[in-house]
């Protein structure tokens, strides 16, 4: 049997990993500012992560949620202190798109609602009412056609107000920072706006912090940047630092009922024994701080570099923006310097989602790197 060939490769097998270290099967050394695409918060391989795992599997991996699982509960009282979303409840799945789908669902069961409201250049996963909610008509299958779903441009607060006098809207969706699109994000004016427009017309608003969420913009949510409390916060990626784990954060108003929503995997005991090393090395590392310390230090390390036009997102999310397309850029740091980076439907834009845990010297090594490749393609 062949694999279902759906990605583009590079021509890597890493084998090994540890903080933003990674070896290939030649015992290649890679420099990793891409996360696994924003995935890896607290390093690869973390010591606490990997024992945490390796103890809980010795133990019990799995069962149904039909039985008590006091590790989730476990979860939620330490995602609310590290979050401050203490009168939040908090429901388990296994990845960034169930996520919002089970997000997507409650807001119209709550409200009976079925439009939602997304924006220009969303992404918000690859199942069916997510990957409607996401802007790219190439993946959106006949299947997942059928939801009603309105694109407005990000900020404008106009057409914010027109499609929600249409009526009908159950849920606007939107990205803490926008990932895939390319680090665009909503002003601190729009997203008080739109809180209160949601409130007024009885709509809910889902916050999708998959990529933004779990420390990585500098607050431990981007929207926390802008002073807002949304309905239902969706998360993924950083929560389980590779271990496929998803949740939602939802807040008091949503009336819980036995069999409103369920999972088989999610909130397993391993994903949650992940879930919690996760937050304790957030918090025993100080790794918030960390990432406003080293998002300056980069920031003042690409200052240096006179292509670098302008430095997109926040945090340790960032997006470097050239006068020409990155694809060579990426191929060389990948090939000839050994670091990992990502893009953006945008295509002048390089994506920078490093572990949170990254240090100064890991930057000055990234800056050497690029400023290397630069040189070498002649940029
Ligand atoms: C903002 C955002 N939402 C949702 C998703 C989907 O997450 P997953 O791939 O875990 O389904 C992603 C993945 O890139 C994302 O960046």
């Amino acid at each position: 049997m062949s694999l279902f060939d759906v990605y583009p490769i590079y021509q890597i097998t890493p084998v090994k990993a540890s903080g933003a270290k990674v070896w290939d099967d030649k015992g290649q050394q890679y420099l990793d500012f891409y996360g696994g695409h924003g995935v890896i918060s607290i390093g690869h391989s973390h010591p606490a992560y990997v024992t945490a795992i390796e103890e809980q599997v010795q133990k019990i991996g799995f069962y149904s949620n039909s039985i008590q699982n006091p590790l989730q509960e476990k979860v939620a009282k330490q995602l609310a202190q590290l979050s401050g979303y203490t009168d939040y409840s908090l429901f388990l799945c296994n990845s960034g798109a169930e996520a919002n789908e089970n997000a997507l669902k409650l807001a119209s069961f709550h409200n009976g609602k079925s439009k939602v409201i997304a924006f220009h250049k969303s992404f918000h996963g690859r199942t069916s009412a997510a990957v409607a909610t996401t802007d790219n008509p190439a993946i959106v299958a006949p299947v997942n056609a059928g939801h009603a779903v309105i694109f407005l441009p990000l900020n404008d607060s106009d057409a914010l107000k027109a499609a929600l006098q249409g009526g009908d809207i159950t849920a606007v969706i939107i990205e803490g920072i926008q990932g895939v699109g390319g680090l665009d994000e909503g002003t601190t004016a729009f997203f008080q706006e739109l809180q209160q427009l949601c409130h007024e017309h009885n709509v809910v608003l889902i916050l999708d912090e998959i990529q933004s969420g779990y420390g990585r913009s500098g607050k431990f949510f981007a929207h926390q940047h802008h002073n807002i409390q949304p309905d239902i916060i969706s998360v993924a990626k950083g929560m389980g630092n590779g271990f496929p784990i998803g949740g939602i954060l939802i807040s008091p108003k949503f009336k819980a009922s036995h069999g409103l929503l369920g999972t088989t995997f999610g909130g397993n005991h391993l994903s949650c024994a992940a879930a919690l090393a996760v937050l304790d090395t957030i918090t025993n590392e100080n790794l918030i701080a960390n990432v406003i310390a080293q998002s300056a230090y980069l920031r003042e390390k690409m200052a240096e570099i006179p292509q670098v036009k302008n430095i997109k997102g926040k945090g340790l999310m960032l997006g470097l923006e050239f006068d020409f397309e990155i694809a060579a850029l990426r191929k060389q740091l990948i090939y000839e310097e050994f670091i990992f980076t990502g893009n953006a439907s945008q295509k002048n834009l390089l994506r920078i989602l490093p572990p949170l845990s990254i240090t100064a010297k890991e930057i000055d090594q990234f800056t050497i790197g690029l400023q290397h490749a630069l040189e070498e393609l002649g940029l």
